[in-house]
């Protein structure tokens, strides 16, 4: 199975950014987590990121056909998206979202998901392991279907 990881705006910049909310771990070091996740699973996984919705947008519609399924951290474009979660809802890939943080206890704004109610299912609140946990429950959710 071949995954596709899906990093949002801002998110280039962990490791700096907010390290009281969103930890010291780099993206880098997160991707290179994913990546030994996936060799033992036993699957594939590329990595994408980019500040723009386009983009995003863009990658989301390249995956119909190419991969098994998504974990996604919009990041502030889970607030307010509609076009990311259209795109999300074109493919019709499974999908997970995750975020570093758990935005059900932060801001009344970062507490509403366009794109959740699209998922499999949202993990949120646990740094790295959020990443981690997204691809292990999208692998088994994969072998089931
Ligand atoms: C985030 C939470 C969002 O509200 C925020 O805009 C981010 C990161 C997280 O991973 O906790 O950029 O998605």
């Amino acid at each position: 199975m071949k995954f596709l990881v899906l990093h949002g705006p801002n998110l280039n910049l962990l490791g700096r950014r907010e390290p009281e909310v969103y930890g010291s771990v780099t993206l880098d070091e997160i991707n290179t987590s994913l990546e030994q996740l996936a060799a033992e699973l036993g699957c594939s996984v590329a990595f994408m990121q980019s500040n723009s919705e386009g983009a995003l947008i863009d990658a989301i519609q390249d995956c119909a056909g190419r991969y098994d399924g998504i974990v996604i951290n919009p990041a502030a474009y889970t607030h307010t998206s509609v076009a990311i979660r259209d795109a999300l809802a074109a493919v019709g890939i499974p999908f997970v979202e995750v975020h570093l943080s758990n935005i059900h206890r932060r801001e009344e704004f970062r507490q509403r998901s366009l794109t959740a109610a699209l998922a499999v299912g949202q993990i949120c609140g646990f740094g790295r392991d959020s990443y981690l946990l997204g691809l292990r429950a999208l692998f088994s959710y994969g072998k089931k279907s």
